[in-house]
């Protein structure tokens, strides 16, 4: 059975970014893909050390023993990737900081990549502002750091203008909760 690893950067089960992964759920079951979340939140990750381990004995395994283990297993364990993070400050979360940080092992120092290729990767970002331009630089950029691990990028939803409690939730915008499910259904397609 195919299936697809989740890295979820948001600390809010019950909020808009979440909301949209599990239409993207929906999709995913709809073509029979299994699936694992992996809540950043609730994990004991730490950030990169700069201690240079994987680069300086040439491997992919980092050597803090920590929950980031969980999360490497399950995106090389599964056909695909999705990447859900609410932006913080003009960037994604913390949470989602420390998950990237942590890819430093799959590179060696010119960016080459040593982590499994082909596997499909779309990625879930909210943010309350309107302007979908705003945080277009970084946001590229996190994509970009991911995406170059070797996946074959597919579609990505970008939701504006939602702030649980403050906005509409994302739940009354059927178009997004349609793009949400789509991500889902065509991701390994
Ligand atoms: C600490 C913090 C910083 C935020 N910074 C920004 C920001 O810079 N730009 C923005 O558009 N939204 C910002 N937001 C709003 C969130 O991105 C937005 O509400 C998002 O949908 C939250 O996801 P969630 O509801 O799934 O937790 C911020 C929210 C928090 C809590």
């Amino acid at each position: 059975m195919s299936k697809v690893a989740i890295v979820f950067g948001s600390p809010r089960k019950n909020s808009n970014t979440h909301i949209l992964v599990d239409e993207a759920i929906k999709g995913l079951n709809e073509k029979g893909v299994d699936h694992e979340i992996l809540y950043l939140n609730d994990l004991n990750i730490k950030g990169c050390q700069a201690c240079y381990y994987c680069k300086r004995n040439d491997t992919t395994k980092c050597v803090i023993d920590d929950d980031m283990q969980k999360v490497y297993k399950a995106m090389e364990e599964s056909d695909g990737l999705i990447v859900a993070a609410p932006i913080y400050f003009c960037e994604v979360s913390a949470q989602t900081r420390l998950f990237v940080d942590r890819l430093f092992p799959y590179y060696d120092m010119h960016l080459q990549s040593a982590f499994p290729q082909g596997k499909a990767l779309s990625f879930i970002i909210t943010q309350n502002q309107p302007n979908k331009t705003l945080f277009e630089r970084h946001i590229n950029d996190f994509k970009m750091v991911v995406g170059m691990l070797g996946y074959e990028r597919k579609e990505d939803l970008l939701v504006e203008n939602v702030d649980k409690g403050y906005k509409p939730m994302v739940t009354e915008r059927p178009d997004m909760m349609d793009k949400a499910y789509k991500i889902g259904l065509e991701l390994l397609n």
